[in-house]
């Protein structure tokens, strides 16, 4: 383990001390344009609400980080007030260390509460680990309920996500999806007529929230959340909520954004990679990805229309994946809306 961090410290900080990139050592940026940096962080009051254990939810003096913490009573949750018709959403957090099995916190959007049924959702999920094993995280796209097909990817990082804030960013536009950790593209979604409606197309809330996953977030149960280790703080800041706000009732009318900046047009634009950021990209994906459903050739049999032809020599753990099907968040009386608890498939990989 140790060597491991160590070759990824090297090889990160001897490509980003090169002459010419504008990066620091521990945390890349990139030359060009950062989808997060025009934006403004929003107070809490202001952009979200609780969504499910109050008592666990603490917003700072400064009314903009927010505490949410797992204990033996509840996890906890936020939902923010509006939803959204594409948009860019956006959190630097800072996820609880030491011993953290079974603890899984997510950063997302979803419908499931406006549409049980067919409903979309983009997810960053963190998973806990034992001491001295590093955070895991995974990307999720769901388009028209389909949580029979996910799209897990699942990554470890180049930085240690417990020791500094780090930015996480989902950036979702008429024409392709867009995960940024750092402004560092991570996973792009291109919207392709084969995707059809698995592409997420309706309005959607935004959530953080932080929950006991013991059933099966770290080996597929094996280590369950210890509580002697609780409370299991994820802090969340510069929160950003950049997208045109529309009515879900309505029948989603064309929508027209107040500022420009939230334009399904400007939204778009942010979403076209330049040459330097698709460079980032494929240096991430080359180097920090463990699962990718496009080649888990045990759970898809045939190649999923959507990603590339599959290479039979390439090693993915894709043995003793389990699924299984695990609650996010609580009900939550909300207004008009309708409450419910979104489920999904997830994997869950032996390594
Ligand atoms: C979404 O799913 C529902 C239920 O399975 C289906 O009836 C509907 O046709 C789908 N929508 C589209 C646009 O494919």
């Amino acid at each position: 383990m140790m060597s491991a961090v160590a070759l990824v410290c090297i090889w990160v900080c001897g490509l980003f001390s090169q002459p010419g990139s504008a990066v620091g050592s521990s945390r890349p940026r990139l030359a060009g344009k950062l989808v997060t940096e025009n934006f403004a962080g929003l107070q809490f009051e202001e952009a979200y609400t609780s969504l499910f254990g109050d008592e666990n939810v603490k917003v700072a003096e400064d009314g903009k980080t927010v505490m949410l913490s797992l204990d033996k009573r509840t996890g906890s949750g936020l939902l923010s007030q509006d939803m959204y018709l594409y948009g860019l959403f956006s959190a630097s957090m800072k996820l609880p260390d030491d011993y953290t099995a079974g603890v899984v916190a997510a950063f997302y959007t979803s419908n499931g509460d406006m549409f049980p049924g067919t409903h979309d959702e983009l997810d960053f999920e963190f998973l806990g680990n034992i001491r001295g094993k590093e955070w895991r995280i995974q990307t999720n796209v769901y388009g028209n309920g389909s949580t029979a097909y996910g799209r897990e990817e699942r990554y470890t990082l180049w930085f240690d996500p417990t020791e500094d804030f780090h930015q996480y960013t989902i950036l979702w536009t008429e024409k392709s999806t867009v995960f940024f950790v750092d402004d560092v593209p991570i996973r792009e979604i291109p919207r392709t007529d084969a995707m059809g409606a698995h592409y997420p197309g309706k309005p959607m809330s935004v959530y953080a929230t932080v929950w006991d996953g013991s059933d099966w977030a770290t080996k597929g149960g094996r280590y369950r959340v210890n509580y002697k280790y609780s409370p299991f703080v994820v802090t969340l800041a510069n929160l950003i909520l950049e997208g045109c706000a529309v009515d879900p009732l309505e029948q989603f009318p064309a929508v027209s954004c107040s500022a420009d900046t939230t334009s399904s047009a400007s939204l778009s634009k942010l979403a076209e990679l330049s040459e330097d950021q698709k460079a980032l990209m494929e240096w991430f994906r080359g180097k920090y990805i463990s699962y990718s459903y496009c080649d888990d050739a045990v759970r898809y049999p045939s190649n999923p229309s959507d990603c590339p032809p599959r290479d039979p020599h390439k090693k993915i753990a894709t043995a003793h994946v389990k699924f299984g099907h695990h609650q996010r968040h609580h009900k939550k009386n909300r207004k008009s809306r309708r409450s419910s608890s979104s489920s999904a498939a997830s994997a869950t990989v032996s390594l």
